[in-house]
């Protein structure tokens, strides 16, 4: 059995902020922005959550599919900005799309998130387990920001984009192969704090961390360095356990952080930038959501073929990152 992506959808919150629009917030300006990021805007919440981005992607993803809730059997939802730590939000879509038969739980990896959803659904169907999958990438950042930090604030974006994932037998079209990596003994260049531990007997850590932040802290050139260098590396991992060439392949989906950085791994991989399909100018970085956003962004405007070579690419938070080849 192999895993074939038949259907794809995506959902953005409302509200367009331009980074003109960010400067009545903090002091900046859309030339620094842009020059550094390649933003120039992304939408963020005004009442849209975690849970209704994605509930809306995956009903998008099983109508192009021509599938009914009732016939998923699972729900992977990545995210690292639920709004409940339990339930967790892909038994809150779960309800909101009324896939009874399936089981749902969420995977967080940050930026990687739905690079290790679609894997993990990968091995599922493999193993003959489940059949019909709804891989998610659902996030509301903007709640997780220092709005007074303004090297971190201005990258990220809110959204969420789904797929859904059928059993088919072996043939061409399909996942062909991946690879995964974690580096946890970077964790600190990108981090942002949970409650610590409190209870009677212990209330140190909570009492001292308190006075320290709870959002989102990033280096960013530390960041900048572990994606330049491992992704291109992971990259061509991939690619020589499948015996395709760069070359061979007829897009790039890599996660949108910032433009620099996917400018940077096309020229170490010495691919066409022009095979590297961006949309970060106006969403930002939407972490988990990056990769199904704009998968549903090609599919829908009739840029993937039957048969177009793809390597998707997510890296972030962990440090965590990974590739794999789909034959679409
Ligand atoms: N507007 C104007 N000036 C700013 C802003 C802003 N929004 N933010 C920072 N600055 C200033 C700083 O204060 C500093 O000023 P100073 O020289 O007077 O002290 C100057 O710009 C340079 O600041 P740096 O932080 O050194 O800026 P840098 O060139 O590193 O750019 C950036 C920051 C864009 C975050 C860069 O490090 C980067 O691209 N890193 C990659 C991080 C990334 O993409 N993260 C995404 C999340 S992780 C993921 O998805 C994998």
């Amino acid at each position: 059995m192999k895993m074939k992506i038949t259907g794809t959808g995506s959902a953005l919150p409302r509200k367009v902020v331009t980074n003109t629009q960010l400067t009545e917030w903090m002091d900046t300006s859309d030339e620094w922005i842009r020059e550094r990021t390649g933003i120039a805007e992304r939408h963020l919440s005004t009442g849209e959550t975690v849970a209704s981005l994605a509930a809306e992607a995956c009903r998008k993803a099983l109508e192009q599919a021509g599938k009914t809730a009732e016939e998923v059997d699972m729900i992977l939802l990545a995210t690292c900005s639920p709004e409940y730590l339990l339930p967790c939000c892909a038994c809150q879509v779960q309800q909101e799309i009324g896939a009874v038969n399936a089981v749902a739980f969420d995977i967080n990896a940050a930026c990687s998130g739905f690079l290790f959803g679609l894997t993990t659904a990968n091995a599922y169907i493999q193993s003959g387990m489940y059949r019909n999958i709804l891989i998610v990438g659902s996030e509301v950042l903007s709640k997780l920001m220092d709005w007074e930090d303004r090297s971190t604030c201005i990258l990220f974006g809110d959204g969420a984009g789904a797929v859904l994932a059928e059993a088919v037998e072996d043939g061409e079209s399909g996942l062909v192969d991946s690879v995964q990596r974690s580096d946890g003994s970077k964790g600190m260049v990108l981090s942002c704090r949970e409650r610590m531990i409190s209870n009677p007997l212990y209330k140190e850590a909570a009492e001292r961390t308190n006075q320290e932040s709870f959002y989102v802290q990033m280096d960013g050139q530390a960041v900048y360095r572990f994606a330049t260098r491992q992704v291109p590396a992971c990259i061509r991992e991939v690619l020589e356990k499948t015996g395709l060439t760069v070359e061979d392949i007829d897009l790039f989906v890599l996660h949108q952080a910032n433009v620099r950085i996917i400018e940077a791994v096309a020229k170490r991989l010495g691919a066409d930038i022009g095979k590297f399909p961006m949309n970060l100018d106006r969403v930002g970085n939407m972490s988990s959501a990056t990769i199904p956003v704009l998968l549903d962004e090609l599919n829908r405007e009739g840029r993937l073929h039957s048969g177009d070579r793809l390597v998707l690419s997510g890296f972030g938070a962990g440090l965590t990152y990974g590739s794999c080849i789909l034959i679409w």
